[in-house]
């Protein structure tokens, strides 16, 4: 399973990236708008920063709704670097413009995907990746856990090479059941991956062999 963070500050990147273990970035709206950037040159700015300082995709999402400014969007976002990878959302004249894009070489992230049709969809329009917001589905009472099984099922009998992309990851735990539940990539906050290497008795059998060893 790959590892993406799911950021736009550039500071937690660097702190995956200093780790060894990330493999690109998803970065959403919300998340631009939380780093404080504002306005298509500082967009594409940022998005270039981010493409330079990890070797994998950066998941850049489009903001237009309709088919002609989605694809004129990607096209856009895509330019900037070669591992960009653009992010629809699930609406139709997104499935549209996913269709598009892959007859043109240009790779996609199929966002805001809630159920296995939308994810049937979204790699019969030939998506790079789908993203499933497990943690929503969990605030909802729904099992995203479930969902990313029934999709990895679906895409493994059928064949497509669309990737299993968890997304809105909450926990540690998370990424351990969609390590499990057959996810290709897991995007995740910073806090969940360092949430990984929490254990008390590791804690506490750092702190005996310390003790031990002054007697050495
Ligand atoms: O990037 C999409 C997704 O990861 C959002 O997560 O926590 O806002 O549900 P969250």
């Amino acid at each position: 399973m790959k590892f993406f963070i799911d950021t736009a500050n550039l500071a937690q990147i660097q702190e995956a990236h200093d780790l060894g273990i990330l493999d690109g970035v998803t970065t959403n709206p919300s998340l631009m708008a939380k780093e404080g950037i504002k306005g298509e040159a500082a967009i594409m700015k940022h998005y270039e920063t981010i493409c330079e300082m990890v070797s994998g995709d950066v998941s850049a999402e489009v903001l237009s709704t309709d088919f002609k400014g989605i694809v004129e969007e990607g096209k856009k976002l895509a330019a900037i670097h070669p591992n960009i990878v653009v992010k629809v959302p699930m609406i139709k004249d997104g499935v549209k413009a996913i269709n598009w894009f892959s007859e043109n070489g240009i790779r996609t992230n199929c966002t805001l995907v809630f159920s296995a049709g939308q994810a049937i969809l979204a790699a019969k329009a030939g998506a790079a990746y789908v993203s499933p917001f497990i943690g929503r589905i969990d605030d909802s009472n729904w099992d995203g856990i479930e969902l990313i099984a029934q999709i990895a099922q679906i895409y493994s009998i059928q064949g497509f090479k669309t990737e299993v992309l968890a997304a809105s990851i909450r926990s540690a735990l998370h990424i351990v059941k969609c390590a499990e539940s057959g996810a290709d990539v897991c995007t995740c906050p910073l806090d969940s991956i360092l949430g990984l290497l929490k254990h008390p008795l590791t804690d506490i059998g750092l702190a005996k062999f310390l003790e031990d060893a002054k007697k050495m």
